[in-house]
């Protein structure tokens, strides 16, 4: 299964929203229509949205003859969410391509191939990451979605725990719900549950706590965008994760793909946060009028991560390999 795919002359994707109750397949023949599944999350993840945004322009040459139309649907596509650098970045590369339809639906492709390599090798650098830092049967506490779903196939960090377990050297999974659209919950469980793999599931504030009672042997989670210093912008509350794993003394390990890495951020400090309103988390608990801040994602500062594995690569510190200081 590939969760975002061009098929028949259109792009196909698995509806996120309506997991893990029921698997249903869009199809989407529109820029708007795609704009509006990457801003509700029927697709998300940052390689899988750069995936979208790319097969978007491909989509956009088709709709849009003329050149002030597709100049707008392109920046629609760019904008539709601002902090994975995947997006923005998928959709240049094919831009610079337009207007041929074929050159943009061919760099489209091209795109979504480099995903599905990059899972395959970020799976096997991570595995041997883990077994060198933690030994065999390693516990690990993930956050977020990072699989196939986050990916095209198979994921970043959750690809290192598929590994794990094909190798025999995973010793339990722990899934943090992550609050407040549940990715965790809703869909890593689902994808180790498809995948036979035995998983647990725990609130997000108890992260830090099952690490201090010895539950867990490292922390592995993705990245919405590596910074040049190497801080690390993911999902909210991988931060409180990290802070966790620096009090245990564990290893806190992100699993991204280059594609992510984006040396032309200098820190998280210059990264636009996405706020998604106050409706997702005050919707349907607090009492009516309660005004709610609703930060997406956060910046886990280089020093606290241990390791950044991506498909070409491990290091810690610095993205772009200049020296610390
Ligand atoms: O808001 P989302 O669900 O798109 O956020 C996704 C994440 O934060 C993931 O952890 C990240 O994209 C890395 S997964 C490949």
């Amino acid at each position: 299964m590939r969760t975002i795919d061009w098929i028949d002359g259109a792009v196909v994707l698995v509806d996120q929203t309506r997991l893990p109750g029921e698997e249903v397949y869009l199809r989407l023949d529109t820029v708007a229509e795609l704009v509006e599944a990457i801003q509700r999350l029927r697709v998300r993840g940052a390689p899988a949205i750069g995936v979208a945004g790319a097969l978007g322009v491909a989509l956009a040459a088709k709709q849009y003859a003329d050149p002030a139309e597709l100049a707008a649907a392109v920046h629609l596509l760019e904008t539709a969410r601002p902090t994975a650098v995947n997006l923005a970045r998928g959709v240049r590369r094919v831009a610079a391509l337009l207007p041929s339809f074929d050159a943009a639906l061919g760099e489209a492709l091209r795109i979504r191939d480099e995903e599905i390599a990059s899972s395959k090798a970020m799976a096997r650098l991570g595995a041997d990451l883990v077994e060198k830092l933690c030994g065999a049967d390693a516990r690990l506490l993930t956050h977020c979605n990072t699989g196939g779903l986050a990916t095209v196939v198979e994921g970043t960090a959750l690809s290192v725990v598929f590994e794990l377990y094909r190798r025999e050297s995973l010793g339990g999974v722990i899934a943090s719900e992550t609050r407040p659209l549940l990715q965790g919950a809703r869909l890593t469980t689902w994808e180790l549950r498809r995948a036979g793999i035995a998983h647990r599931l725990a609130v997000d504030s108890a992260g830090p706590f099952l690490m201090a009672r010895g539950e867990v042997d490292a922390v592995i989670l993705g990245a919405d965008r590596i910074c040049a210093n190497g801080d690390v912008v993911n999902k909210v509350g991988s931060y409180a994760h990290a802070l966790g794993a620096k009090a245990a003394g564990i290893p806190f390990i992100c699993v991204a793909p280059e594609s992510t890495v984006d040396l032309s951020t200098p820190s998280g400090a210059d990264v636009e946060i996405e706020d998604r309103g106050s409706a997702e988390v005050a919707g349907t608990t607090a009492p009516e009028g309660t005004e709610a801040i609703n930060p997406a994602f956060d910046v886990t500062p280089a020093h606290l991560v241990t390791a950044i594995v991506t498909d070409e690569r491990v290091f810690s510190g610095r993205a772009d390999g200049a020296p610390a200081g």
